[in-house]
């Protein structure tokens, strides 16, 4: 992507100023004074490596970072002079509950060995072509936005309206180095973001699109946050089109999966994963533990070596829940009444779409609409 439409796509997270590249005496002056020790970021220590390359925002005190071609827009990895009076900026820590991030760093890594429906299906990519398509005719833009929350290959890779400008955005720097398809998505640009801060101008943009992303917030305070923000950046005739990890309405007794597991009714560990961790919620505030998914699969797992390859599941899914062991790290599992209810100030449903796959209703594609 070329740089002017970077820098049309991004703003600074915190005033929402414009982005500018800079110049290679600005950079040496920085750099200068990091050496000095007279940078810090705005929500840490000291700044201690220089920088290659960076943006700096128009007007004010604050540059960011990028780092092999990645902005890093967070805004607490903003640089300001160390004597300047920047507040700390919130929210500055890593998104989701304590260790999300952390399992994110693990799987990023070996993002190729996840299996739909822990990412989208050819099914789910057409859904979500078909989805955004209809959005863009409607609202007959002839160069739309879109910001992917996260950087799922399957979104940035499929079929977009003509001329779309994709911003992805991911806190992780390691999932964007393993998982960000930077080669083949010449109209799309990436940047280290938080979702609740995004680096984006209010009103701008006609998409925000995402896959299993309400997962990994807290509940409720990361939800509000975020309803909050992915509103302030669509247009008023733009939408949110998602798919979501949604809990069923009816209960599914924890008995009735191992049963289907045995029968080889569960196609993969993935899906296994999401539907245990659906069944184990307690309750919408304290979601699902991590660990508790854990101790439930080898209570009722003894010995996957000899059960999992004899229900066909590749070499990779054993010990794939050994990631959990112990781990406090809740995530959140809401059913599509309860993610409409978080969203309903500044959204309503307008479709829903659940794939074939997909009996019980877990993995809908929905399409909510701004109110106005
Ligand atoms: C796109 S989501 C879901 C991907 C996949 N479909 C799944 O849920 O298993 C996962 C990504 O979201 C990122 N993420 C979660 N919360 C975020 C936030 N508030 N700001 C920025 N990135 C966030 C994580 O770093 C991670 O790379």
């Amino acid at each position: 992507m070329k740089t002017h439409d970077l820098l049309d796509l991004v703003c600074c997270p915190v005033t929402k100023a414009p982005l500018r590249i800079m110049t290679r005496q600005e950079l040496r002056e920085l750099n200068a004074s990091i050496a000095r020790g007279e940078a810090r970021c705005a929500d840490c220590g000291p700044v201690n490596e220089t920088l290659d390359a960076g943006l700096a925002a128009e007007g004010g005190d604050g540059a960011y970072r990028v780092l092999d071609g990645v902005p890093i827009l967070l805004p607490g990895l903003r640089i300001v002079k160390a004597d300047s009076g920047t507040v700390r900026s919130a929210p500055g820590s890593p998104p989701g509950s304590s260790g999300v991030a952390k399992v994110w760093e693990v799987w990023g890594a070996k993002w190729n060995t996840i299996l739909p429906p822990a990412r989208p299906s050819a099914e789910d990519v057409t859904a979500f072509e078909q989805l955004v398509g209809g959005v863009c005719a409607e609202a007959n833009e002839s160069v739309p936005r879109a910001v992917l929350l996260g950087v799922t290959p399957e979104i940035a890779r499929m079929r977009w309206p003509t001329g779309t400008r994709l911003l992805a955005l991911d806190f992780s720097e390691v999932v964007i180095r393993h998982v960000w398809p930077r080669d083949v998505t010449p109209d799309g640009v990436a940047a280290r973001a938080d979702w609740r801060a995004m680096p984006v101008r209010d009103g701008v943009y006609d998409i925000v699109i995402g896959d299993g992303i309400l997962l990994w917030q807290r509940y409720p305070e990361d939800f509000y946050a975020l309803a909050s923000e992915m509103r302030r950046v669509l247009k008023d005739d733009g939408a949110l089109v998602v798919r979501l990890f949604a809990k069923p309405d009816k209960d599914d007794p924890i008995d009735a999966i191992f049963d289907d597991l045995r029968r080889g009714r569960i196609a993969n560990a993935a899906a296994a994963h999401l539907r245990l961790g659906m069944a184990l919620r307690r309750d919408l505030n304290s979601g699902t533990r991590l660990g508790d998914a854990y101790d439930v699969w080898h209570a009722n797992v003894p010995d996957e070596a000899a059960l999992l390859p004899s229900l066909g599941w590749p070499p990779e899914s054993l010990g794939s829940f050994d990631l959990y062991r112990g781990l406090d790290t809740r995530v959140a599992f809401l059913t599509l009444a309860e993610v409409s209810d978080v969203l309903s100030e500044g959204f309503r449903l307008t479709e829903c779409r659940v794939p074939t796959y997909d009996e019980r209703g877990m993995f809908p594609t929905v399409v909510f609409r701004p109110k106005p």
